[in-house]
């Protein structure tokens, strides 16, 4: 990463290590507007605000830190919370947002961009010092280190939060092996979340990265998009309708299926890797691009990955078929200038474009995601006797809520059923 962490000038009052307090007044203003666009999370925040059901509890969260992130912990603060914040990934902190949560609204924050790892891991531990009773997640980095590192705080723990399909997949897999010593909730496996904030968040921001990052025109390109899971579908539709022809590669014959039945060309990343102009990796797996894909590529393609960490393209790789590596030859572009003289261009160091090169999903599809992660710990606050160490998917009347309450922001509203509807759908012996 190579940015070592500026010493911050802060406040006294808060804790907290952010870049530059002098950008909070341009934060506040984005914190301000993404507020604006999250009718629902602003609702949970008016009723928590009253209710106080956060009160006395310690809330630990690494999380990207983005407005609308900042809007979620200010709901947490209007419920009774203590609140410490750090990032999930080292290059998706917005450092004007990280200064004024903690000049403007007293928020322990704990997040440069482009900090180095060093610096990631002290800021985690600096946000578990809060010895919270909850936490949140994107990508279990809190989990992993409270179960290694820090298992003092496992009994004080009533429950974590997971954001991110990556994140789940690892807490499953503790749970399997019997690791898992505190009760986590799937957020990310929430209706209210996968279908919305991984296919239309993912799917607009992805584009958003790739565009903000190289200002290519996409009419017209060849766009291979690697994994067909709710990210795929959703960045692939996206790449479609603004005019690019997409191929979609994939390890899952189901998925693949249905890609090929949406009209995507499935190809092997072998073929793809001559074809593709520009590649995004959606696939949560590793070395998903390595260096038999590299070597075929076109003179100029760009690649990038949209999964959660940095693993997807095997860098190490590209980098021993490299003569030069020209970093930022535009802002968040690296060139690999190859032996044979192709260039490649990877885009925000590997990490998740869409937060790298851009901000993240949207305001107004963030609203679900964090309407859960709110009513989520409120619910672990309120069910805390019966919680034990597993993984917890969200209960279907919470996501209904959540999708009633959107609807209704969005001045929709929809039909109910008859009575006689009803009782036809209940029972049995009613047939043709
Ligand atoms: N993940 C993807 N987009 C995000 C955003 N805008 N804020 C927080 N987490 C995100």
């Amino acid at each position: 990463m190579g940015v070592k962490a500026a010493v911050a000038k802060k406040p006294a009052a808060t804790a907290g290590d952010v870049k530059d307090f002098a950008l909070a007044p341009r934060g506040k203003g984005r914190i301000e507007w993404a507020d604006g666009q999250m009718p629902v999370l602003r609702q949970i925040r008016a009723r928590f605000e009253r209710e106080k059901p956060l009160k006395g509890q310690r809330i630990a969260a690494c999380l990207h830190v983005t407005t609308e992130t900042s809007n979620l912990m200010r709901a947490f603060v209007a419920g009774g919370a203590e609140v410490a914040l750090c990032a999930s990934n080292p290059l998706s902190t917005q450092d004007d947002n990280a200064a004024s949560l903690v000049k403007d609204y007293g928020i322990a924050t704990y997040a440069i961009r482009g900090e180095d790892p060093e610096t990631y891991y002290r800021h985690i531990h600096q946000a578990l010092d809060l010895k919270p009773t909850l936490t949140l997640d994107d990508g279990a980095d809190l989990v992993t280190c409270i179960h290694q590192k820090r298992t003092e705080l496992i009994k004080g723990l009533l429950a974590s939060m997971e954001e991110t399909t990556t994140g789940v997949i690892r807490l499953r897999a503790m749970a399997k092996d019997g690791a898992l010593k505190i009760p986590v909730v799937s957020v990310n496996d929430a209706q209210t979340k996968f279908m919305f904030d991984n296919r239309y968040g993912t799917g607009q921001s992805t584009l958003d990265g790739i565009i903000r990052a190289t200002n290519i025109l996409i009419a017209g390109r060849n766009i291979v998009v690697a994994g067909y899971g709710w990210c795929g579908r959703g960045f692939a539709s996206r790449a479609r309708g603004l005019g690019a022809k997409v191929f979609v590669t994939e390890v899952e014959p189901i998925r693949a299926l249905e890609a090929t039945m949406d009209g995507f060309p499935v190809v092997p990343m072998a073929e793809a890797a001559r074809l593709g102009e520009i590649f995004c990796t959606v696939t949560g797996n590793k070395a998903v691009i390595r260096r038999e894909h590299f070597e075929v590529m076109r003179d100029g393609a760009i690649v990038a990955n949209s999964g959660h960490f940095n693993v997807e393209l095997d860098l190490e790789a590209l980098a021993a078929l490299a003569k030069k590596v020209n970093k930022n030859v535009r802002e968040n572009v690296d060139q690999y200038l190859l032996k044979d003289g192709r260039s490649l261009y990877v885009l925000g160091e590997g990490r998740l474009v869409n937060l790298a090169c851009a901000e993240g999903h949207p305001a107004a599809v963030m609203d679900m995601s964090f309407a859960t992660q709110a009513l989520m710990t409120e619910w672990c606050v309120k069910n805390r006797s019966k919680l034990k160490a597993e993984v917890i998917d969200v209960p279907k009347d919470v996501e209904q809520t959540i999708a009633r309450l959107k609807l209704a922001t969005m001045g929709l509203s929809i039909d109910e059923m008859t009575p006689e509807q009803k009782k036809y759908v209940e029972s049995w012996q009613e047939g043709t």
